[in-house]
């Protein structure tokens, strides 16, 4: 999700501007989500290494997160969304726990998509401790950077990645539905002849092609 701070500066806003209208842009992908055949989409919204960002700016985005959670929670429940947390607990403040936890439970019956959020996520550091978790198929970044920055490393090892100019506070859920078609056009080969290619036809009659798991 790259791009929030620069599209607040190029309009003369305080970065946490981005960071809110950022914040609309998750709900907008995630309620197209599902209906994309996406069934575990997880989201950046801050890394390890981002506590090194002004004091002002990590407070901004803690409060968000807080209120973006209490807001949404009745929004996931209705929606079948089950949201979780992936990365470190330890640094961070006790309202955020307290409403990621609640957040947790209240949704944990969500079966139509899975919400990970990563925060405080280094994929290094989940390398080290033991905690990964399954492949990734698809990869977005946007903002026009094209590095992974520490994201999801072990689980991308066959990712499609996909670098997109769009800013996050921009991104759309036709942008989404663009790329997952890019996807499903991909000759996923996992380092064998790629015999098999994926398409919008074939993908559910090729059940042993690796990597299908968070995408339909
Ligand atoms: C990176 O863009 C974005 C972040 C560090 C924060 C992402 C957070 C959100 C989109 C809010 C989402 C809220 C929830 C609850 C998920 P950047 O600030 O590095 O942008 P820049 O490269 O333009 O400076």
């Amino acid at each position: 999700m790259d791009g929030n701070g620069r599209w607040a500066e190029r309009r003369c806003l305080p970065r946490a501007a981005g960071h809110s209208r950022g914040a609309e842009a998750v709900r907008r992908v995630v309620e197209q989500a599902p209906g994309l055949g996406i069934t575990t989409l997880t989201m950046y919204a801050f890394s390890s290494d981002n506590w090194s960002r002004p004091r002002a700016e990590v407070d901004a985005l803690m409060a968000l997160f807080r209120h973006t959670l209490h807001a949404e929670a009745v929004r996931c429940i209705r929606e079948g969304v089950r949201l979780t947390v992936i990365g470190r607990r330890d640094r961070l403040g006790g309202a955020l726990l307290r409403s990621i936890d609640d957040t947790e439970v209240a949704t944990q019956e969500g079966a139509r998509l899975h919400l990970r959020l990563a925060v405080d996520y280094s994929g290094r550091h989940s390398i080290s401790s033991g905690e990964v978790g399954p492949d990734v198929d698809l990869l977005v970044r946007t903002g026009g950077e094209q590095r992974l920055s520490d994201f999801l490393l072990w689980e991308s090892a066959y990712a499609e990645i996909l670098f997109e100019p769009r800013l996050w506070p921009d991104y759309t859920g036709a942008d989404l539905a663009r790329a997952v078609a890019w996807f499903r056009a991909r000759n996923r080969k996992f380092g064998g002849l790629g015999q098999y290619r994926i398409t919008n036809e074939k993908a559910g009659n090729v059940p042993h092609v690796r990597g299908d798991r968070w995408l339909r």
